[in-house]
């Protein structure tokens, strides 16, 4: 048998991740980069002429609908249009019915996950039954690899419990991720209030019922020592004051979602649902700032926040419609498209940054190099292609992307060394 039997090789693109930029080969064997270089042979040839050769997308913020919203999304539709999108890595967010709160409910997720077309990590609640009342047995689920946990789709409202979970959190060396949201304060609002809101007589919710959560969280980081990730952050004041938090030293990360650096408030003048979001879409101001803490670094990562939704649900009346909008198959083309970055910079927020938050660093994300783990993405810059919610692998259709023309598509993933996407295409 020959030595290099079962190569694969990704030819003639320009490899980018966190140690540089070059031009070269990447050969692949058994799941792993056997060499990095120019001129490689391999059995087969996968084309990178013109593409970006980069380490695989990591999603800190999917909703992936299973168990309990099966006809919205599953584990595997869901995983698909990651790995359509360039991610070989994400992670399931807690809101399913029943909630993730359990190691069972863990097993199950992760278990449906083992055969998909991308690692699938899941979150736990930080709370029962993400109710807010009564701290989850977060040990199990961190001795089942849980290493982030979320309340999402709602923030801990209660200070003395959020401070607990942040003192067992501490203890178990996991991270907590918070959806900043007063629920006294956003009661009853469907959009961001402001000027919008009021022309439009859709009741709204204030930038400071975000500010206020990350605020409190904050204070409880600085007094309990705790590590905390602020998720889909939307406002200036919010982006402030992590970056304060930060030079402070305190153990800070935040994430802010490809739609709060799109989109604004005034798209909701269409009282089309598919622009109904939590948070709210805001102001250009805002927008102006997620983008500015996304260049400087005070953001640390682009999530998705991938959230599905059925036709029938979504569509209608906007006071009555769901929040949430699609996000894996269409957030990488997006930034390359909206932010004005190098693409290693935007590659670091969506694939080296997160993973390291999720404390997966060492199989994804890292560096394009002998013996690491062959989770890669294969990227042409400069294709541009029109958004068809049809096309999508997604169960759902709610993308308020319909007919956007994006610069910028994801050719081919690979997955610990298997083709799962090629030439646009999923494998599996
Ligand atoms: O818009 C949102 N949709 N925000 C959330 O926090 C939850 C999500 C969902 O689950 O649909």
């Amino acid at each position: 048998m020959s030595e290099r039997q079962g190569t694969t090789v990704i030819k003639g693109g320009r490899v980018v991740d966190a140690t540089g930029e070059r031009a070269a080969d990447v050969l692949v064997q058994h799941g792993q980069i056997l060499a990095v270089g120019p001129d490689l042979d391999g059995d087969a040839v996968i084309d990178a002429g013109g593409c970006i050769v980069a380490p695989g997308l990591v999603d800190l913020h999917s909703h992936l609908r299973e168990p309990g919203k099966e006809e919205a999304e599953t584990v595997e539709t869901g995983a698909r249009g990651a790995a359509l999108g360039g991610y070989t890595a994400i992670l399931a967010m807690p809101n399913t019915t029943p909630a993730i709160d359990s190691a069972g409910v863990v097993r199950e997720v992760l278990e449906l996950g083992a055969s998909a077309p991308c690692d699938v990590h899941t979150s736990g609640a930080i709370t029962v039954g993400r109710a807010g009342q009564q701290l989850a047995p977060m040990a199990e689920m961190a001795a089942l690899g849980v290493r982030i946990f979320t309340d999402d789709g709602a923030g801990v409202q209660d200070n003395r419990l959020m401070r607990r979970a942040m003192e067992y959190a501490s203890g178990l060396g996991v991270t907590l991720a918070q959806h900043c949201e007063d629920d006294a304060l956003c009661g009853g609002g469907h959009m961001h209030e402001g000027a919008w809101s009021s022309r439009l007589g859709i009741p709204g919710q204030p930038a400071e019922a975000e500010e206020l959560m990350v605020m409190r969280d904050i204070a409880l980081a600085r007094l309990t020592g705790a590590r905390i990730h602020f998720q889909h952050l939307s406002t200036a004041g919010s982006v402030r004051m992590v970056a304060e938090a930060k030079a402070a030293g305190l153990l800070v990360t935040a994430e802010a979602t490809p739609h709060h650096f799109t989109l604004t408030d005034a798209c909701c003048a269409s009282y089309d649902p598919v622009f109904k979001v939590n948070p709210p879409l805001r102001t250009d101001a805002d927008v102006a700032a997620v983008k500015a803490a996304l260049a400087s670094g005070a953001i640390d990562a682009i999530a998705t926040d991938h959230a599905p939704h059925t036709t029938e649900d979504k569509e209608q009346p906007f006071d009555e419609a769901p929040p949430g909008m699609l996000g894996l198959e269409t957030a990488l083309a997006l930034a390359l498209t909206e932010l004005d970055l190098p693409i290693a910079q935007i590659l670091a927020l969506l694939s080296w940054r997160p993973a390291a938050i999720l404390g997966i660093g060492h199989v994804h994300g890292g560096p394009v190099a002998e013996g690491a783990p062959a989770n890669l993405c294969v990227i042409d810059p400069s294709a541009t292609w029109v958004v068809d919610p049809v096309a999508l692998a997604s169960r759902s259709r709610n993308t308020p992307f319909a007919g956007r023309t994006l610069r910028g598509k994801v050719r081919h993933t690979l997955l610990h060394g298997e083709p799962v996407v090629l030439d646009g295409v999923a494998q599996r």
